[in-house]
């Protein structure tokens, strides 16, 4: 079955798109059908992998407002495990489009649902923020993984979404959303303030936070100034590994709940 997974966090350059980037990355290395979303009007996932934003004709965008697309018109092959659904900079507009014109919601969700294409895992990035945008993207996920940087007011980022899942959850008829987990992402574990701050959240947040950290890597940003996902750019860097053990805990997870 396909597994949908919102990436978001209240807070902006957390890490949401370096992980939906490096995790479809290893995720479609190790065999697995994956679909990345792009629904940010940053649009910097579609960047990173080499479509331009300005002009890509069918996107996220479309899905958004035309009830009557499918997700076939709007995906774009990649690679062999890999599918994108470009962003595009009219995203922008949606937000504002969504709520004038009373927009469902729940569009995004019923595509995906209603597709005849298969991927075993669909992981959406999302704009900073909660917005139209991010709610669509709850909507329609399974679970949400929240990226939260190792910072002192990490947690009101965190806080914002787990209110708007609980919202979700109780008030807009989507009672299965989970929480996948809070990924702590530019550790630095020579500072005080990383290892003070994962243990914080360790304690506030038990059994939610993955025991895999992601430091902070210099060879994260020249890997995107080279338009490639540090898993491809530099396999062995720390960031690299950080998100095979990542995709490890993932999978794991994953197989034991199967398992049970
Ligand atoms: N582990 C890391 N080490 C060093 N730099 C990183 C790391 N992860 C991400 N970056 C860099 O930090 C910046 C922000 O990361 P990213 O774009 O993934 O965050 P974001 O949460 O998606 O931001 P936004 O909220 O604007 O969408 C980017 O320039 C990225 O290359
Ligand atoms: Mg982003």
């Amino acid at each position: 079955m396909t597994q949908i997974i919102a990436i978001a966090n209240q807070k902006g350059g957390v890490g949401k798109t370096t992980t939906a980037l490096n995790l479809g990355a290893v995720l479609a290395q190790r065999q697995q059908r994956v679909l990345l979303i792009d629904l940010d009007p940053q649009a910097s996932l579609t960047a990173l992998l080499g479509l331009d934003p300005r002009t890509v004709e069918r996107s996220s965008y479309s899905l958004l407002m035309y009830p009557e697309i499918t997700l076939t018109r709007v995906v774009r092959r990649l690679g062999a495990n890999l599918a994108l659904v470009p962003g595009s900079v009219d995203l922008d507009a949606a937000a504002i489009q969504i709520v004038e014109q009373e927009i469902s919601l729940h569009r995004l969700r019923k595509v995906l649902r209603e597709s005849r294409l298969t991927f075993d895992i669909i992981l959406i990035d999302t704009p900073p923020g909660l917005n139209v945008l991010t709610i669509s993207a709850l909507l329609a996920a399974d679970s949400v993984l929240i990226p939260s940087q190792c910072s002192l007011l990490a947690i009101s980022g965190i806080r914002a979404v787990q209110d708007a899942a609980s919202r979700i959850r109780s008030k807009m008829g989507h009672p299965g959303l989970r929480l996948r987990g809070v990924l702590a992402t530019f550790y630095d574990a020579a500072s005080a303030q990383s290892p003070h701050v994962l243990a914080e959240l360790r304690a506030l947040l038990p059994e939610q936070v993955f025991q895999t950290v992601i430091p902070y890597d210099v060879q994260v940003t020249d890997a995107s100034h080279s338009g490639k996902a540090v898993v491809d750019y530099a396999p062995d860097s720390s960031a690299s590994l950080a998100y095979l053990a990542l995709v490890g805990e993932l999978l794991d997870e994953e197989s034991t709940t199967i398992g049970q």
